[in-house]
């Protein structure tokens, strides 16, 4: 007898046009812990649980042609959890790499980190370049990945570096504008999110892509993000392609 494997929404759902689909999804993963904490575990296991659901969400993008996933791993501010915690988060994030590599290179994915890289680990940060590397000309699924990620460090390190160039004669202040300023974010080349879904119910941004997420469409469900399986992400298609997007002009009615 063979078993039959339960393969869940494979295909992109016939309710949803997929002309009318995001080009690129931004995920809050939030609520790890609550979800350990529900069930009497340490907050660590639903970081452990997390990371199958953000794998089954870049293999969902791919099924259903969303050509880009950004997902926020860790925030500049979560240095302030309990050293535990802090560590368990890098030792996973490298394992995960890892392990993960070879299959991303097999899915055609092309993986980015954005962040300050620089004070993280140096294995976690040979780990994370060697990815980058590998994987730079891949022409699937772009995957970011936000680590030691905030948004007002983005932006006053643009700053930083377009005052430097300024400094030096290289950019004249007149010159500077929008496009030339997004050239200086870790995003550089990545197109905006056109969606942003935030786990756990919590409706904040908390430090996460400022200057990106300007006209995003914002969906908060209250489920956890262990249990954001590919239910919820139609659920927040749907919800997404009512919506109409304005961008300050006059509506359709
Ligand atoms: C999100 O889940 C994961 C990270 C911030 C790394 P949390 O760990 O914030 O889970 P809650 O919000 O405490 O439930
Ligand atoms: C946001 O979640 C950061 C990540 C998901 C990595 P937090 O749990 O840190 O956010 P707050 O503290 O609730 O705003
Ligand atoms: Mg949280």
């Amino acid at each position: 007898m063979t078993v039959k494997e339960p393969i869940v929404l494979k295909d992109l759902p016939k309710d949803l046009d997929s002309n009318r689909l995001p080009k690129h999804i931004a995920v809050i993963m939030d609520g790890n812990g609550r979800w350990a904490k529900r069930r009497g575990r340490p907050r660590i296991m639903g970081h452990q649980r997390g990371v199958d659901t953000l794998k089954d969400l870049l293999r969902c993008c791919r099924d259903w042609g969303i050509s880009a996933l950004t997902a926020y791993a860790f925030s500049t501010e979560n240095w302030g959890r309990p050293l535990e915690e802090v560590d368990f988060l890098m030792t996973l994030f490298e394992r995960v790499l890892r392990r993960e590599l070879q299959e991303m290179m097999a899915e055609n994915v092309k993986i980015r980190f954005v962040g300050n890289l620089d004070v993280l680990s140096p294995s976690l940060q040979s780990e994370i370049f060697r990815a980058m590397a590998d994987t730079e000309n891949n022409t699937g699924v772009q995957f970011t990945v936000a680590t030691n990620y905030g948004g007002r460090q983005e932006i006053v390190e643009g700053c930083r570096a377009i005052a430097q160039q300024v400094q030096q004669g290289l950019l004249k202040l007149e010159d500077i504008n929008e496009s030339i300023f997004e050239g200086y974010l870790y995003t550089k080349g990545i197109p905006d999110p056109d969606l942003l879904i935030r786990t756990s119910g919590e409706m904040r941004i908390s430090n996460f892509l400022l200057w990106q997420l300007a006209y995003a469409e914002i969906y908060v469900t209250p489920t956890l993000w262990p249990d954001f399986d590919r239910h919820c992400l139609h659920k927040a298609l749907l919800d997404y392609q009512q919506r109409e997007r304005r961008f300050g002009k006059v509506g359709k009615t």
